[in-house]
């Protein structure tokens, strides 16, 4: 890293202990610590993430950087001041959460702030910088990476929320995207660590299409994929919140779709199979996902699949992956 880049993470590093501080020990950051109670969140866990709050004060974390020698101007760059309209410069994340974003080595790097009030955005995060960027980094992979090689299995999630209450829930080979859909960076690093991903998204129209754009991108990339699911609407904290990590263990994760299970639900949702041109064209579409199995037990098991659901003949639909496969070679 660069001097400049040195500078920050020292700030970084300081900040992480402030924000923290404030958070468990101050007046000022008492909302914080109530708003995590009363989600769920234990003392351990908000310490485990280092947890944080900014207090609402324009000026509280400027001050501090000053004290400690950093220049406004750089700590702007950094994305934890802000310049206002009126060319101000004030503290980015007033009166929010701090969830400390690490790298992965355990450095803080940057911070996603929530609001506890209605405030929008939800969740304002750092700005992308030398040291952060978005698509290369993984939520948690710090704490997460021994949990992955002994369980030889990811989890991953949409949201901060989502991995710190799975971790609360002692299921700790947990990640997050924070939000974007999966970068190819990210199922790299993942697959250089582990072959089994469980897509954990949230149950909503963005989930579920970013399930389905992960769950591709995963198996392209060489790992072996399933797709958790659970009640539209809810995301994994919602659901741990209501029903508890034994429930959430033994009834979302632990039987979650294999791959060609979830693109044939996925696909069946464009699809009105009363029509016959519907069903044909869902039937194509399912024969080129299958086509691109690698394992012929696989195969073999969904086109039988297929085959008894449409009252089509296993000979037909063999001959049809046969003519696909011979294409793509
Ligand atoms: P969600 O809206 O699902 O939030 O966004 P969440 O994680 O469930 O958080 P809670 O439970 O409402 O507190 C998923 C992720 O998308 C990113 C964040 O990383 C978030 O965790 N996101 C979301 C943003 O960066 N900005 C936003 O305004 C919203
Ligand atoms: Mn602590
Ligand atoms: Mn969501
Ligand atoms: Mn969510
Ligand atoms: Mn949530």
């Amino acid at each position: 890293p660069s001097k400049e880049s040195q500078d920050v993470l020292q700030a970084f590093e300081w900040l992480t202990k402030l924000y923290h501080h404030l958070l468990r020990h101050s007046k000022d950051g008492k909302e914080g610590y109530h708003y995590l109670k009363e989600r769920g969140f234990s003392d351990e866990t908000i310490d485990t993430f280092q947890l944080g709050f900014s207090p609402k004060s324009k000026t509280f974390i400027m001050q501090f950087l000053e004290k400690k020698g950093f220049h406004p101007q750089s700590m702007v760059k950094a994305g934890v001041l802000t310049t206002t309209s009126d060319n101000e410069v004030v503290d980015r994340f007033q009166g929010r959460i701090i969830y400390p974003i690490k790298n992965h080595l355990g450095k803080p790097i940057a911070y996603g702030g929530r609001t506890i009030s209605d405030q929008s955005p939800k969740y304002l995060n750092s700005p992308e910088t030398e040291l952060f960027q978005k698509g290369r980094l993984l939520y948690n992979f710090d704490l997460a990476r021994s949990h992955i090689r002994k369980e030889g299995k990811v989890v991953l999630f949409e949201g901060y929320m989502d991995v710190i209450s799975a971790y609360q829930a002692g299921i700790k080979n947990s990640v997050a995207t924070l939000g974007t859909s999966i970068t190819e960076t990210q199922a790299k690093l993942l697959r250089r660590y582990v072959e089994s991903v469980v897509i954990c998204y949230d149950s909503d129209q963005a989930g579920i299409l970013a399930s389905y754009k992960a769950a591709k991108l995963l198996r392209k990339t060489g790992c072996n994929v399933s797709v958790a699911k659970m009640e539209d609407g809810m995301d994994p904290d919602d659901y741990i919140k209501k029903y508890g990590p034994e429930k959430f263990t033994k009834d979302v994760i632990a039987v979650s779709d294999t791959y060609m299970a979830f693109i044939m639900r996925y696909l069946k949702k464009d699809y009105n199979l009363n029509l016959e041109g519907d069903r044909i064209q869902y039937v194509e579409n399912v024969l080129d996902e299958i086509a691109l199995l690698d394992r012929p037990v696989e195969r073999e098991h969904f086109l039988k699949e297929l085959a008894n659901e449409f009252e089509l003949s296993v000979q037909t639909l063999s001959q049809e992956i046969r003519s696909r496969r011979a294409m793509t070679g």
